[in-house]
């Protein structure tokens, strides 16, 4: 379907979406390409809603040759749809909060990082996350040009630096300080 209405672009029309809950294709294609040219061992992504996005980050991964994607779901049944939507690619769905998950269980750093959960709970993720990132690890938030709780959430930690890329619901960039 085509993107609704959004306050941030003129152009929104432009973009497209399988439902409103799904992140945007394009933003969808874009994840794919970053994990295609960083190359992570291990990527997390906070919410998989249906595994669009999951399905992929895990392609992207099955090309490379090497990787894994973690990705967390809080409603069983998106979180059972998106299992079987990846079903064969390197990736694992866990039906929890990813704040529920300790990342000392990952036998990599994370070199990779989507945050598409709810809107006000972005800075726990990234405050949960944030000490198990790589150093040249690629942070991406959606919906954050769109919703100013997102905002907010980006702006609690510290960038090294930050790409605001417009689409209707906005996909920030940001590659981390290391921790003091
Ligand atoms: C906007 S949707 C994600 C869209 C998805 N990335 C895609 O490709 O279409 C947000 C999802 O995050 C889930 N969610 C919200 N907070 C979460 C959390 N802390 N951990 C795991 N899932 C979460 C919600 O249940 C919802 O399905």
């Amino acid at each position: 379907m085509e993107e609704p209405y959004s306050p941030v672009t003129d152009d929104y029309a432009l973009w497209s979406c399988e439902d409103e809950d799904a992140t945007e294709t394009e933003v969808i294609q874009l994840l794919g390409a970053l994990v295609a040219t960083t190359k992570p061992k291990i990527c997390v992504e906070v919410g998989a809603y249906t595994g669009l996005s999951s399905f992929e980050i895990g392609n992207a991964l099955k090309r490379n040759g090497r990787g894994h994607l973690h990705s967390f779901e809080i409603d069983p049944r998106h979180a059972a749809t998106a299992a079987e939507r990846t079903a064969g690619l390197p990736v694992t769905v866990h039906p929890i909060a990813d704040t529920e998950y300790d990342p000392a269980n990952l036998e990599e750093p994370v070199g990779f990082l989507f945050v598409d959960g709810d809107l006000d709970n972005r800075s726990s993720s990234l405050a949960h996350w944030r000490p198990w990132l790589s150093g040249n690890s690629i942070v991406a938030v959606h919906d954050s040009l769109k919703w100013y709780d997102v905002q907010l959430a980006i702006e609690s930690v510290e960038y090294l630096q930050r790409i605001d890329i417009v689409t209707p619901r906005g996909l920030t960039l940001m590659t981390l300080a290391p921790e003091a």
